[in-house]
């Protein structure tokens, strides 16, 4: 049986996949930056860039009936992975026949100009015309980057958040059982957005954080000016419409290991 490799099989969505697909007894590869990346035992780990072009990004794609390419750079070298990552990824995927280019991008992310979603758009863009048979879906914000980020802005006393945005957060497993059943039906382009249950303003989701992490915190709301900014208060990050996800916020949180560990994770 062919091998599906995922790529950001380390990160949170990744990782989820991962387990999917293996629960499905499909055989796993993922990609990972880390020499000796922690994976279950039955994963087959290649070690590789895609900002770098590392010789062993053809080995792990080779072999490949698909790609779920969940890697993304998060801020970080943006162009040179996102972009640049994603097309080298697509040239290897068409020169070995792979069957199905699965990616993975973000709600609004062509009706916002901050600079990450501006990428994944084009990254997007990179996907539909890469040669190979491919699915795009695009996701709200998963539980666990509000809880990463409200975790790391209420190390101060006082929690700063930008006044008037709203969040509509998913479960990453939900996204994760989303793409395994996309990988099953095969290509199918543009997929419906994925949106969490409930859309919520973000000083709300984060009173029910600190109550859930029992942190005591003055919140804020701070203007963000700018496109990014407007565009958030616009609520293009959302899709109220495909509220398909089930697990509410609280939910997520009452989760214990949420609610004791010092960084919301
Ligand atoms: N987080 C959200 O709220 C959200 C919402 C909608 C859509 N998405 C999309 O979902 C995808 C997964 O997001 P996530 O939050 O699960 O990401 P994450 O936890 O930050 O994981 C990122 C993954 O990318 C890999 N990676 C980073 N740079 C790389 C490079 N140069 N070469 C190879 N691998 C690299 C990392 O692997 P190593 O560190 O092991 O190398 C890691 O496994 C992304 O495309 C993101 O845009 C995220």
């Amino acid at each position: 049986m062919a091998d599906v490799l995922v790529t950001g099989g380390t990160g949170v969505l990744g990782r989820k996949v991962v387990e999917r697909l293996l629960r499905d007894g499909k055989g796993v590869r993922i990609l990972s930056r880390r020499p000796r990346p922690s994976a279950p035992s039955r994963v087959r780990a290649f070690w590789g860039d895609l900002a770098g072009g590392s010789p062993s990004l053809r080995e792990a794609v080779a072999g490949a009936e698909a790609i779920v390419h969940c890697a993304s750079s998060r801020f970080r070298k943006t162009r040179a992975v996102d972009v640049e990552g994603t097309g080298r990824l697509l040239e290897i995927a068409r020169d070995c026949g792979v069957g199905h280019f699965l990616y993975v991008s973000i709600v609004g992310v062509d009706r916002n100009p901050l600079g990450y979603y501006q990428a994944k758009l084009e990254a997007e863009g990179r996907v539909e015309r890469g040669g190979v048979p491919w699915t795009i879906l695009r996701a709200t914000q998963f539980h666990d980057l509000l809880a990463r980020l409200f975790g790391a802005l209420s190390r101060f006393p006082v929690l700063l958040l930008p006044k008037g945005f709203r969040f509509q957060p998913v479960e990453a497993g939900e996204v994760a059982d989303a793409l395994v059943a996309i990988l099953r039906a095969g290509p199918s382009g543009r997929a419906s957005d994925l949106g969490g249950p409930e859309v919520r303003g973000v000083a709300d989701l984060a009173r029910a954080f600190l109550a859930a992490s029992r942190r005591r915190r003055l919140v804020v709301p701070v203007p963000v000016l700018g496109g990014t900014g407007a565009a958030f208060r616009a609520g293009a990050n959302l899709c109220p419409d495909r509220a398909v996800g089930r697990v509410r916020w609280e939910e997520y949180l009452a989760e214990p290991l949420v609610a004791r560990g010092p960084d919301g994770r």
